[in-house]
């Protein structure tokens, strides 16, 4: 039987992050895994409001006066976006069931209310320059192509989800591994497409408070990315946590994740560009970067890259995606008047360097 405190006394930093003692106080004075407990103080100093970016003015101008394609291409991005956050807004609390470590649940905690910023921040969005709102989201889970890949960033979740009551420890490590390698495949590779879109708009000085949006998410979900890449590197190097014979038993499985993710997002970028392109992206320089974002996603836990070497296509997105230059640049923007409190944070101190972002 689980307790809700544990009242051993219980010494956390000598307990695995997951399947260890059930956890006793909320207590941060000493760390097992002391960047973890940094990456969540890290993600409190981002808190962020969408309301703090202007998107009346010439945020609608600019919507009504896209092309059709580009308006097709502007929702159907919001559309992706908004099922890979209700997936993670809702279900980073199912990673806690058996979690032995405090600064992991910290962590966990905070990143769960920043993906309902991100899912509650494309409500703002399409309440302010769509005029029949509901009519976004009512089309969302009729369209064939969003569907088409719903499974795949649902499936380990709801393998997890469905393994509460799971008697083989086993069987319930597999899951729990499968659905981070999962997650840090929606966090690094997933929203990257949609992301790109948005820039490109932005670089030509289209739809710009959407697009400040977006990169105040990016850098949300780079921690993210830093976060999974950390654990995943644990269960894999630290013989203490368990995990190892898990991490070996699922190697081709893992691979073929990557593969389907890149596949799908390929795929993805084909249905969105199918009738025309916006200045400065196409379809094909999109396939390129799923390349080149899933062989560094890979190389960085580990695991030997898909594809032939491939540069980076998009020589300026890095302009956005950067969480440096995110805070460096809002001038760049609409948004010059707004002054964003984390912009002006300096995040230098905190022990995350090494994050391949
Ligand atoms: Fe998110
Ligand atoms: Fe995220």
């Amino acid at each position: 039987m689980k307790n809700i405190i544990n009242k051993k006394n219980i010494d956390t930093t000598k307990q695995p992050l997951f399947f260890g003692e059930d956890l006793n106080l909320q207590r941060y004075d000493k760390y097992r895994y002391k960047k973890i407990f940094d990456l969540f103080l890290h993600q409190m100093s981002f808190y962020w409001r969408p309301e703090e970016i202007d998107l009346g003015g010439k945020e609608k101008t600019d919507f009504i006066s896209l092309t059709d394609h580009e308006k097709f291409i502007f929702t159907k991005n919001l559309s992706y976006q908004i099922l890979l956050d209700s997936v993670q807004g809702r279900g980073i609390g199912h990673l806690l069931n058996d979690c032995s470590n405090p600064e992991l649940e910290a962590y966990c905690k905070a990143w769960e209310f920043f993906e309902t910023i991100h899912s509650y921040s494309y409500t703002y969005i399409i309440k302010n320059v769509y005029a029949n709102p509901s009519e976004v989201f009512d089309e969302i889970l009729t369209d064939k192509e969003v569907l088409k890949r719903t499974t795949s960033v649902t499936k380990y979740y709801d393998d997890l989800i469905n393994s509460v009551n799971e008697k083989d420890v086993n069987n319930k490590k597999k899951k729990l591994y499968l659905t981070l390698v999962s997650i840090n495949i929606l966090e690094g590779i997933r929203f990257y497409v949609s992301f790109a879109c948005a820039y490109a708009m932005a670089q030509n000085k289209k739809m710009e408070g959407n697009a400040k949006i977006i990169s105040l998410i990016n850098r949300d979900e780079n921690l993210h990315l830093a976060f999974t890449q950390t654990v995943l590197k644990y269960l894999k190097d630290n013989k203490d946590e368990g995990f190892k014979h898990i991490v070996k038993e699922c190697e081709e499985t893992v691979i073929k994740m990557y593969e389907d993710a890149a596949k799908e997002e390929m795929e993805w970028a084909a249905y969105l560009f199918k009738d025309g392109s916006i200045l400065g992206l196409n379809e094909t320089i999109l396939v390129q970067y799923m390349k080149h974002l899933t062989n560094k996603r890979m190389r960085a836990i580990g695991t030997k890259p898909l594809f032939p070497d491939t540069p980076n296509p998009i020589n300026w997105i890095q302009n956005w995606t950067e969480s440096k230059r995110v805070q460096n640049a809002p001038q760049e923007t609409e948004i010059e008047s707004y002054k964003i409190g984390s912009f002006d944070q300096d995040m230098g101190k905190m022990d995350v360097d090494g994050f391949n972002f």
